[in-house]
């Protein structure tokens, strides 16, 4: 399928677009829009956990501009849910799906959902992906917190004319992971009884995985896990203010670390795999407890 793309020529442009979203979904809104969960290949289960109430499903295809998803293991639905037994009503937005660069489209386009919900009024957002592991007590089915990240993609989605609605020309990336919601996650993981691995995300273009020469050289760089996305939307999140939590579930080992040729069916596994969703799932409904709280 070749994606739809958009003709963003102006910063103006952009406003209009996302003026047009927050107009489709302000009806649907039945309580202030508070957050944003962006839900990695594998991990679109969490929308299903009853500790929802699920309010609305959109089909990516229904609301104004947004693009179409391609990739499989990503259905292409804004979920808009409510979390039980918060102190006041608030909306949560689950993304079940995402846009990757390398379907085909631009980065202003990969992250055209996340700004327009941060428009509609999220001030969090929890991003979630399936990643390569590269640290040596790694193994596939572990959860790592992005402490860090380096973009690996060569560009960003805030090249080009800077949408002043949305963030400042020049901004930040120092304090760009919260450390608040580190501790809520930390803390819930020891509870728990498992191990929540900290570490810097390294974002790549793909398709291809990675040589494990890359590897290599991402290793040394002090990556500890690597992916296809979320680069991307914690520069726009950022951009926008928004405060930002980053879960990497990882998969695989990374290209070269596991004796064997990667396998896209076996990555695809992994990040389905059921006792790793459902500790994904806790941890992301822990964090939006404290958000909400
Ligand atoms: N590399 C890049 N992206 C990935 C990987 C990987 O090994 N596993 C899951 N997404």
């Amino acid at each position: 399928m070749t994606p739809s793309f958009h003709v963003l020529n102006t910063a103006e442009d952009l406003h209009n677009h996302i003026k047009d979203v927050r107009r489709f979904l302000a009806p649907k809104l039945k309580s202030p829009l508070k957050a944003v969960v962006i839900l990695g290949s594998g991990l679109g289960a969490l929308a299903e956990n009853d500790a929802f109430d699920v309010q609305e499903r959109i089909p990516y295809q229904q609301i104004p501009h947004f693009p179409i998803s391609t990739v499989e293991g990503h259905a292409g639905e804004l979920i808009l849910a409510t979390l039980k037994g918060v102190p006041e009503p608030a909306t949560i937005a689950l993304m079940k799906g995402r846009f990757h660069y390398y379907e085909g489209y631009t980065m202003q386009e990969v992250v055209f959902p996340l700004q327009a919900l941060s428009y509609c009024g999220a001030e969090t957002v929890i991003l979630s992906n399936a990643a390569g592991g590269m640290q040596k007590d790694f193994y596939p089915g572990a959860l790592m917190w992005i402490d860090d990240q380096i973009n690996l993609t060569g560009t960003s989605p805030l090249v080009g004319m800077n949408p002043d609605f949305l963030g400042p020309r020049f901004f930040d990336m120092t304090s760009s992971f919260c450390k608040e919601l580190k501790k809520i996650a930390m803390n819930y993981a020891k509870e728990q009884g498992f191990k929540l691995f900290e570490g810097v995300y390294a974002g790549v273009t793909g398709p291809a995985y990675e040589t494990p020469a890359e590897i290599k050289m991402m290793s040394l760089m002090g990556a500890s896990a690597v992916g296809m996305s979320t680069v991307s939307e914690v520069l726009a999140a950022r951009h926008a203010g928004m405060r930002i939590a980053a879960i990497s579930c990882i998969s695989n080992l990374a290209a070269g670390m596991q004796g064997k040729d990667l396998n896209h069916e076996e990555v695809m596994a992994m990040a389905t795999n059921n006792r790793v969703g459902l500790r994904f799932q806790g941890l992301v409904i822990e964090l939006l407890h404290h958000v909400l709280a």
